[in-house]
């Protein structure tokens, strides 16, 4: 049997494989609330045969969206717009999962296709999306061009980590069964901890047990409102790629500080906490970011989740097979083709008949085969 088709564990919960969706924003909800649109983005993963799909970005409270189109769990009712995407996913064979996070710095921002840079005012008069002031850290813009964002007071840090702790309770409530904190990519976990966005004096800045500090805080205010049933993972950027900022051997530690409050796997991602450049140290190339899932599983003893430019099943296969992380996340190659964890099924001989597919196409998948083989047209 092929190992990316083994079933895997973390607490109760069991994945039917080791294949996860990444997840991926949308910028498509209103005030925060998900549609028919998610559930159809989400829902065709889950047909698709992945074990676990997770749900975008999710801004804990209003101010921390990224964009104006950016998922919410600060409100009931976005709560309730989740459930039955949940539901379906869960109903459907898969796990649910959703990534909680907070922009911080990179808040306010326009959609990919609008440019991604800060919120301005033709936004203002084509869709009236209102600009808003961004909280990090410290008072560092983001890049070249940005607004300075304001320096979180004590309170703003509190009422942060209350605000993921409520999130995630409204996560459990919707039925969801895996949390992913988005401490990567240059998000407001990933602002303090890293040296680049985090110059602060206090307890929340400096050494890296204070730049740790929030993200441990974050875990176990989720932790508190979430059940011990479930697992909880973070994603991590495993380096920042630049001088001053982190390595892979901060992230080991972050990872053993999260594990011993109840953090269950690290997803392991990097880059993006400043500039619009690409470091000149990131190369991109399939599967570039795998040793970072192997250093963190080795050395903080986590389960791990490998990701970035994956696609070829008999590489997933191999990396999974020989201990280089627990699973493997993929966001662009699924876009491409939601079905891709079926697909592989078929490549590693791991289901020959269409018995992994839903039944309504899996019957008809089976026998168009049979014909065509006759035909001797496969
Ligand atoms: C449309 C799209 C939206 C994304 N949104 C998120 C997101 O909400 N959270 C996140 O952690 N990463 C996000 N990413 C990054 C992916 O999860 C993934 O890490 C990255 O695309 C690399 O994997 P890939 O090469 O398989 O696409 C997004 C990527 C895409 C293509």
């Amino acid at each position: 049997m092929a190992a990316l088709f083994s079933p895997f564990t973390l607490r109760d919960v069991t994945f039917k494989n080791r294949i996860a969706v990444s997840p991926m924003s949308q910028y498509r909800a209103k005030d925060g609330h998900a549609s028919s649109w998610h559930a159809v983005h989400l829902g065709r993963f889950a047909l698709g045969g992945a074990g676990l799909v997770y749900a975008e970005a999710t801004a804990v409270e209003a101010e921390g969206r990224r964009t104006h189109g950016d998922l919410g769990l600060w409100q009931d009712t976005q709560r309730d717009a989740l459930r039955p995407i949940a539901e379906f996913i869960s109903q459907e064979g898969s796990v649910p999962g959703i990534q909680l996070g907070h922009a911080g710095r990179k808040a306010s921002e326009r959609r990919p296709w609008h440019g991604e840079t800060p919120v301005d005012g033709e936004d203002l008069a084509e869709r009236n999306e209102v600009p808003w002031t961004a909280i990090a850290p410290s008072p560092i813009p983001y890049a070249e061009g940005w607004p300075a964002p304001a320096e979180m007071s004590e309170p703003d840090i509190e009422r942060v980590i209350v605000a993921f702790g409520a999130a995630a309770r409204r996560a459990h409530e919707a039925g969801f069964r895996i949390i992913e904190v988005y401490a990567a990519h240059g998000f407001l976990v990933h602002q303090f901890l890293s040296p680049i966005a985090n110059q602060r004096r206090d307890r929340w800045g400096g050494s890296g047990e204070n730049r740790r500090r929030f993200a441990v805080e974050v875990a176990r205010s989720v932790r508190a409102n979430w059940p011990e049933a479930y697992p909880l993972a973070f994603r991590l950027s495993a380096t920042d790629w630049l001088e001053g900022g982190i390595e892979v051997e901060d992230a080991v530690e972050t990872a053993k500080a999260l594990k011993a409050v109840g953090v269950d796997m690290i997803d392991c991602s990097s880059g993006g906490i400043g500039g619009k450049d690409r470091p000149r140290r990131m190369v991109i190339e399939q599967g570039f970011q795998v040793p970072f899932a192997e250093r963190v599983r080795e050395d903080a003893g986590i389960a791990s989740m490998a990701v970035g430019f994956l696609w070829d099943a008999t590489v997933c296969e191999d990396l999974v097979s020989t201990g280089k992380a627990d699973m493997i996340a993929l966001a662009r190659e699924l876009l491409d083709d939601p079905n891709w964890p079926l697909h592989a099924a078929k490549d590693l001989e791991a289901d020959e008949n269409h018995g992994m597919w839903p039944i309504e196409s899996g019957w008809w998948l089976m026998k168009r085969d049979r014909l065509l083989s006759k035909l001797g047209v496969r």
